[in-house]
């Protein structure tokens, strides 16, 4: 009788984690496109071949530290990982570039992260986990290449790296069914194009040009 209930749970675990892993590939083949958009965006080009201006990539940090503290404002309790907490990460590096941050800059469009919020807030709570899924898959994938060309990478420091990525996909995989994946990815791709506004204004004003 044990043996018949081990292997009935075994049963439903490999057919969650077949379902995950469709979900996880789901949400990389449908939003793909965006992704190479951005990457292939000349702030990131100047990013990896270690051009950019220190100026520029501590206004991308201080924009970008915004939605770090809201998501983390949201799901610190679930996250459970003071590995995964990117807030105090990304503080410290805006620390060490302070001196090239000019703060009275308009460059500083933290409103642009106001609308989205409101909107993604207008949904049930899990879609706030859109976010979640690109800012620090951004910081565990293209980071990984990001950290050498920069003077301060700590957000891009993980220990156990595929460990996390795993931990990350499943966390961001719970509460995902055939009804939401959709609008999910539709979410998703709307928050590339808000990165993809940032660093288009980050752009023009430190005349990164196309
Ligand atoms: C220097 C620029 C970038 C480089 C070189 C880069 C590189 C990569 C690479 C190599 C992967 C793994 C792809 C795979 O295994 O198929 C990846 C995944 C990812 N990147 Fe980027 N990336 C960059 C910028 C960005 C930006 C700006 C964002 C978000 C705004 C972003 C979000 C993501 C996400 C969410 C994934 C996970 C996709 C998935 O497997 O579900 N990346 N990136």
């Amino acid at each position: 009788m044990v043996d018949v209930i081990f292997k009935f749970f075994h049963l439903i675990n490999v057919i969650t984690a077949y379902k995950s892993t469709e979900y996880s590939k789901l949400i990389r083949s449908s939003t793909k496109q965006k992704h190479d958009l951005i990457e292939s965006h000349p702030f990131f080009k100047r990013l990896i071949k270690g051009n950019l201006d220190n100026e520029a990539y501590a206004a991308y940090l201080f924009n970008l530290s915004y939605i770090y503290r809201e998501i983390e404002q949201n799901f610190y309790y679930e996250i459970n990982d003071m590995d995964l907490i990117q807030t105090k990460k990304i503080l410290q590096d805006i620390e060490s570039y302070k001196k090239f941050l000019n703060l009275d800059s308009d460059v500083f469009c933290v409103s642009f992260y106001k609308d989205w919020l409101n909107h993604i807030k207008s949904k049930p709570r899990f879609f706030r986990k859109t976010d979640l899924y690109i800012r620090w898959l951004a910081d565990m994938y293209g980071g990984q290449i990001i950290k050498r060309k920069v003077k301060f990478g700590t957000k891009y420091v993980f220990d156990n790296l595929r460990n996390k990525i795993k931990k990350l996909r499943h966390f961001i995989e719970q509460g995902l069914n055939r009804n939401n994946i959709q609008n999910f990815i539709e979410e998703i791709n709307n928050s590339y194009d808000l990165h993809y506004k940032l660093v288009d204004k980050l752009s023009r004003y430190y005349n990164i040009e196309k």
